[in-house]
């Protein structure tokens, strides 16, 4: 192998080793990234702060470089994004290992949910309300990745989306910023794993920094319209929850704040992020978000463009050339001092330090471990685990599931039976020379789990989208000769992610026609809902015998469904995110204020803060999702009425599984502040349990109170809890609250 620079170093030190005492060697990465920077000029420093995509693929606007290449050899170009396999990335690296300092590239992927194997869509994923299997999959993601040469996956999303209009609503972990705070940290736990450099890890990255997912209108890149207030409460949390779990990196966002986008804001990177929160990573801006300024209108061209992102804090330039173009001039002009472009580049070397590549820049290029990992028995197995997690239960009339496996005959219906990659969802990693034969569809799911006792039909009935419906004959024939039917519609995969912003969230085409038609012949109807984000199916919620909502499952979703069908697996997931009635509603979340006329009834429009023509209610609410037993909560015990404010009240609660099957349960602790000097939701998220209980077990179940749980940003902006009551409520959902009762928190 080449000499790297770090090598030379290396040797550099030793010889100096025994005419300098110890405190003086070369110890930690900051000081190593140190001695690189001070060997770089000025451009080489700029280089390392600019990241381009590969050729091959792109996720954003392209923009053609010839001479890539030259580029990498003269230590132009610090990273690569969507640069996959150990193939692929040897080539790049052998080439940076002809620049002069010889330091590495990073290698950056979105490995959003899985690399090879394929987990469900993050948003999917959330209702598993399963920290340690969301841990996991990032965890097999990190394995897969790391052995397929990626060093950085521009994940995990932590925005908060209460817009289902929003395409990258499905990236997320849903609306509520203290579930999708643990699941951040899961998440980035997951990636990152012990410590970093370890062969099996990728750096995370919390993205996108910040309130991307309030875009007006849910329009994808919209602007943000956002008092500091909400900001702070509800869509920096899951941001702080990455930096405690030690993220390596952030991404800003392509929105503006109020104004001001998010990649020149320096009050976001540099106040708030390495200020108050501390945080020593480097952060990377979106693809293209520099020279997106101009559009947005805050500054004048490239050149104010990277004047604007580098004072702000944005460490390095993802594809839009404004710092590789700009910022030597700016040096030269005495616009930009030599020291920002240094913390810059020493973030990234001290990244590069900790992922090991200075000892050795193809640590992650191994063939046969890319082969042994992707091919690692285990991984289908563990997503198959959590894809069944991950599906919710919304409606089973008179019990239908889960289906007898005596059932004689079934006809399995819909354009999404035999579809295979759409299974995979939004955001799934293209491999070079990839089949897609390891992607279980739902077909084989179900032959799979009913192999030769029962007679399968098809009809695909209809296409995803489109008026044509002569295939509804058919699929008519095949109902009408099966025990039941099953429907398998929704989207198709690429209606949800990233510039996926849709109007009308129906199920698209003539799918619901299909049901309809379905349920003349009398059978039942069990409705699969494939979508990256909460639809609007009121007739399918209101006719059809049982729905379940499947998501985009990923490579084992056959699979999963197939074992939630026949009752292999209870369902046991909850709504991250409230599904509306109608378009009309949104924005809609459980944890609005009460106003002065409570929406609490449809009737009495005036003294209710309502719509004339449409419920207040959403159609599934925050926290909703059924399984196969039931449940019974009792016996709500607080272990004292008043809590002085360095004090914590316990509550506990008693849970019994009341139906025929094992199961297992998300127990939900909401509280609502009663008086406050700023207006309180009218219940928050503080809790949750997810616990498992044999067909008429009982659990009592314990929440700790504290301060922190009681504490909200007053008008000043400060962290508070102030006196007063507060109201504790258990419930199985945010709307189906079962035991409530009252503490006051004294001075
Ligand atoms: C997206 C990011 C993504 C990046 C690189 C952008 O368009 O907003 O989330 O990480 O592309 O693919």
């Amino acid at each position: 192998m080449k000499k790297t620079i770090f090598n030379i170093l290396f040797i550099i030190v030793l010889s100096a080793l025994f005419l300098q005492p110890v405190s003086a060697q070369l110890k930690t990465n900051a000081q190593k990234a140190d001695s690189v920077l001070n060997l770089m000029t000025l451009d080489e420093k700029i280089g390392q702060i600019n990241q381009y995509n590969d050729d091959w693929t792109a996720t954003g606007p392209v923009t053609l470089d010839p001479d890539k290449v030259t580029q990498v050899q003269k230590g132009e170009i610090g990273s690569l994004l969507n640069c996959v396999g150990t193939e692929r990335t040897r080539h790049w690296q052998l080439i940076a290992m002809q620049s002069r300092l010889k330091i590495p590239l990073l290698f950056g992927q979105d490995v959003v949910h899985g690399y090879k194997t394929t987990f469900p869509v993050p948003l999917a994923e959330s209702c598993s309300w399963d920290m340690e299997a969301i841990e996991l999959s990032a965890r097999i993601a990190a394995t897969e990745a790391s052995a397929g040469g990626i060093h950085w996956t521009f994940a995990p999303m932590v925005d908060i989306a209460r817009d289902p209009r929003w395409g990258r609503v499905m990236e997320g972990a849903g609306e509520d910023p203290y579930l999708a705070s643990k699941i951040a940290y899961a998440r980035v736990k997951g990636f990152q794993g012990e410590k970093p450099g370890e062969i099996n890890s990728v750096m995370a990255c919390a993205k996108h920094f910040a309130a991307y997912g309030a875009a007006i209108g849910g329009r994808d890149y919209n602007s943000v319209d956002m008092s500091d207030r909400l900001l702070w409460e509800t869509y920096l949390p899951p941001f702080k929850a990455a930096v405690d779990a030690g993220v390596a990196t952030f991404m800003n966002s392509f929105n503006d704040i109020n104004g001001v986008p998010s990649t020149g804001n320096k009050y976001l990177q540099r106040d708030i992020l390495k200020g108050k929160w501390g945080f020593r990573g480097f952060v990377v801006s979106d693809w293209g978000s520099v020279g997106e300024m101009i559009n947005h209108g805050n500054v004048k061209n490239e050149y104010e463009a990277a004047l604007c992102a580098i004072t702000a804090g944005c460490d390095m330039d993802m594809e839009s050339r404004c710092y590789k173009n700009n910022l030597a001039q700016l040096v030269k002009d005495v616009k930009v001092p030599v020291a920002l472009i240094d913390d810059a580049v020493k973030r990234i070397l001290r990244k590069k330090f900790e992922l090991g590549l200075f000892d050795d820049p193809f640590k992650y290029c191994n063939p046969k471990r890319e082969q042994k990992e992707l091919n690692n028995p285990e991984h289908p197995i563990i997503a198959r685990d959590i894809a069944r997690k991950s599906i919710v239960l919304l409606k089973n009339q008179d019990q239908l599931l889960p289906l007898s496996k005596n059932i004689k005959t079934i006809a399995f219906i819909g354009p999404l039976v035999k579809a295979v990659k759409q299974n995979k969802g939004f955001w799934d990693v293209e491999l070079p020379g990839l089949d897609s034969n390891f992607i279980v569809s739902q077909w084989e799911g179900l032959k799979n789990k009913v192999g030769n006792r029962t007679r399968l039909l098809y009809a695909k009935g209809c296409e995803i989208e489109g008026e044509n419906k002569d295939g509804f004959a058919d699929a008519v024939d095949i109902a009408k000769q099966a025990d039941i039917v099953i429907l398998s519609i929704g989207e198709r995969r690429d209606m949800t992610g990233e510039a996926k912003s849709r109007s009308d969230i129906g199920i698209p085409g003539v799918q619901e026609e299909l049901l309809k038609v379905l349920l003349t012949t009398g059978k039942s109807v069990v409705v699969l809902i494939n979508a990256g984000r909460p639809l609007v199916f009121n007739y399918t919620a209101d006719h059809a015998q049982a729905v379940l909502y499947t998501w985009w499952l990923g490579s084992e979703a056959g699979n999963a469904i197939a074992d939630v069908l026949f009752g292999d697996y209870n369902p046991s997931a909850k709504l991250s995110i409230t599904f509306p009635l109608s378009v009309g509603q949104i924005p809609i979340y459980y944890s609005h204020f009460n106003t002065g006329r409570p929406a609490v009834s449809d009737s009495n429009r005036f003294y209710n803060s309502s719509y004339t023509d449409i419920s207040i209610w959403p159609k599934f609410e925050f926290g909703y999702g059924l399984s196969y037993t039931t449940f019974r909560y009792s016996n709500l015990q607080l272990s004292k009425r008043k809590m002085k404010s360095d004090d914590r009240v316990e509550v506990s609660v008693t849970i019994t599984n009341t139906g025929h099957y094992d199961g297992e349960e998300i127990v939900q602790l909401y509280l609502r502040d009663l008086v406050g000097s700023i207006a309180r939701p009218v219940e928050e998220l503080k809790d949750f349990r997810k616990i498992k209980l044999k067909a008429g077990e009982s659990q009592q179940v314990k929440f700790l109170i504290d301060k922190e749980k009681l504490s909200f940003y007053n008008q000043q902006l400060q962290w508070v809890a102030e006196p007063g009551e507060f109201d504790v409520m258990i419930g199985a959902s945010s709307r189906d609250i079962r035991l409530k009762d009252r503490f006051e928190l004294v001075e």
